[in-house]
């Protein structure tokens, strides 16, 4: 009967996501407007621009969404990426003969890391968002950027700097980064 109850207050809510959220007090803006004010490089601005091309969003700053829906866009694209490589770390340690004993090491404590961050995203993702629950996500945002930081400083030396899944982990960390700056428009 409770998890009924439940189902039926949340529901609404969970109709609004694919429609028009409605998150009390959160603002409307363009897309354009929403990068320059949450993203404080240009990297990162960039970046935010590229990602709502991508998810079809209209750049004109006629076209107006609430600041949750960009959040949640910028915050799928940085999960999808991360999932793809957590899914290339568990395939180069079970499926790589001739992965070195170095890399081994580091590709599982990297798998470590990226577990923890998937963790603290997907929640932010699929239970909090979507949900106009706003409280705590900024400290979700920062522990997974702590997680990813903590992969991409495993890459000390050259060996590291060459490998292939270097470049992949600076781009999940500046996708985690271009989330949590569209996250603090919400707080
Ligand atoms: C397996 O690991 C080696 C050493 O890091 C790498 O050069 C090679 O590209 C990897 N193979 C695959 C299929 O990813």
């Amino acid at each position: 009967m409770k998890i009924i109850l439940l189902l039926l207050i949340l529901a609404p809510l969970c109709v609004s996501v694919t429609g028009r959220l409605k998150c009390p007090g959160v603002p409307y803006n363009g897309a354009v407007a929403t990068c320059y004010h949450g993203c404080g490089t240009k990297l990162i601005y960039d970046l935010c621009i590229k990602t709502m091309q991508q998810g079809h969003i209209d750049l004109s700053p006629s076209h107006k969404e609430e600041t949750t829906a960009y959040a949640i866009l910028v915050l799928s694209a940085a999960v999808e990426s991360t999932r793809t490589t957590s899914h290339t770390l568990t395939y180069q340690l079970q499926k790589n003969a001739s992965i070195s004993v170095q890399e081994r090491a580091f590709y599982g404590a990297c798998l470590n890391d990226y577990v923890a961050a998937l963790n603290s995203l997907d929640h932010t993702l699929v239970v909090m968002l979507p949900n106009c629950f706003f409280q705590g996500i900024n400290d979700d945002y920062l522990s997974a950027l702590a997680s990813l930081n903590s992969c991409r400083d495993r890459f000390i030396g050259p060996v590291m700097y060459t490998s292939p899944l270097y470049p992949l982990v600076l781009a999940d960390r500046n996708k985690a980064l271009l989330a949590y700056s569209l996250g603090k428009l919400l707080l």
